[in-house]
């Protein structure tokens, strides 16, 4: 195969034309003509980092359907939003998001700033997300990298520095790519070659629309790129998580602190994310804290939960117990909520895991 250097006239047209048939109907897409609207641009970049297409679609009608619009976003208490974000994980992002619409409402008359450095001045707007509201909600011809991209633009040029450090190298290459016209429809093309075409293992480059000019196919080594620097292992923190159950059925909740790893977020009580392992007795020492053991009764150690965060996993021992008693246990911000209406309080996945393997474990 003849290799060509992409020149930006070329590549952008053979993206666009491709994109023209092929584009994915996705919820926070516009029909062809239309510019679509930034606060569903916004809303759909936020909730679509770290999380796949499939999941996002769900969750985004039904924001859009309690939140037509950002001003009344602006207006809705942060628990809600958290509570119809529980299950997207990286809670941090949900209450950005809060902040981000109170500011646009409070500062920009509810109107989106259609500027990067307007954006970027935004809570959880990082350069990824700016360019793509640029791109795609007001047409500026500003250059978009997600993973996806990385990988289709590593692969055009055959670069060999290894991510994340060659992150500026591959943005220079991609933004001599950008053309003027259809910034956004450009972007998201990349984003549908690199989901569906470009893919990690076993490229399917008989239908790419710009294969004549990527080097890597050229040397028939796609697999090889992106370059990556090697994986540092992840620690595994443990922890004994209670289950504790008042006579009348309710289980013991607390709220995480606002900062921090699911931050805000409600938990059961648990011993503190360590890499040493703890025995449930001494676990329950802890939770007592010098008060009588005879507080506890039927306890059960149940089904472990495993769940990997970014930079570590972690393995829960979930150890129930009814108390008689409730009132003598001393916890702070402690909240007895009844199982059934668990789905009204904003559980993090972890938390939905540890449920379940208690149920299933009883
Ligand atoms: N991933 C992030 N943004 C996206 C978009 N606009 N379309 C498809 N996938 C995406």
């Amino acid at each position: 195969m003849i290799h060509q250097t992409p020149s930006r006239k070329s590549f952008s047209a053979a993206i666009l034309d491709w994109y023209d048939s092929h584009a994915r109907r996705l919820p926070w897409r516009s029909l062809p003509g239309e510019q679509p609207d930034p606060y569903h641009v916004w809303l759909s970049e936020i909730m679509l980092q770290q999380t796949t297409v499939a999941t996002v679609g769900p969750y985004f009608r039904k924001f859009l359907e309690s939140w037509p619009s950002v001003s009344d976003m602006a207006k809705a208490p942060l628990d809600d939003i958290l509570t119809a974000w529980a299950g997207l994980g990286y809670y941090a992002r949900a209450r950005n998001l809060h902040k981000c619409a109170l500011t646009i409402a409070r500062d920009h008359k509810g109107v989106f700033p259609d500027n990067m450095s307007g954006l970027l001045s935004l809570p959880g707007i990082g350069p990824y997300t700016a360019a793509a509201i640029s791109a795609i909600a007001f047409g500026k011809a500003e250059t978009v990298v997600d993973g996806n991209i990385e990988r289709i633009v590593s692969r055009l040029y055959r670069i060999r520095t290894p991510l994340p450090a060659a992150k500026k190298e591959i943005t220079e290459f991609a933004a001599k790519l950008t053309p003027i016209e259809r910034p956004g429809d450009y972007a998201q093309a990349l984003m549908d070659i690199g989901a569906g075409i470009c893919l990690p293992r076993n490229p399917n480059c008989s239908v790419c629309p710009v294969s004549s000019c990527c080097a890597a196919l050229a040397a028939r080594d796609m697999e090889n790129y992106p370059v990556k620097a090697p994986k540092k292992i992840k620690p595994t923190r443990r922890a004994v998580i209670f289950w504790l159950q008042r006579p009348d059925g309710h289980v013991l909740m607390r709220r995480r602190e606002e900062k921090g790893l699911l931050g805000g977020m409600m938990e059961f009580p648990s011993t503190d994310w360590v890499e040493e392992t703890l025995e449930t007795e001494a676990a329950v020492e802890h939770l007592l804290q010098g008060q009588s053991s005879n507080l506890l009764n039927d306890i059960s150690v149940r089904k472990q939960v495993r769940h990997t965060f970014t930079h570590f996993h972690l393995e829960l021992q979930p150890v129930a117990a009814r108390l008689a008693s409730p009132e003598k246990l001393e916890l702070d911000g402690a909240v007895w909520i009844d199982p059934r209406e668990f789905d009204n309080h904003a559980l993090p996945t972890l938390m939905t895991k540890v449920v379940k393997a208690v149920l299933e474990s009883q």
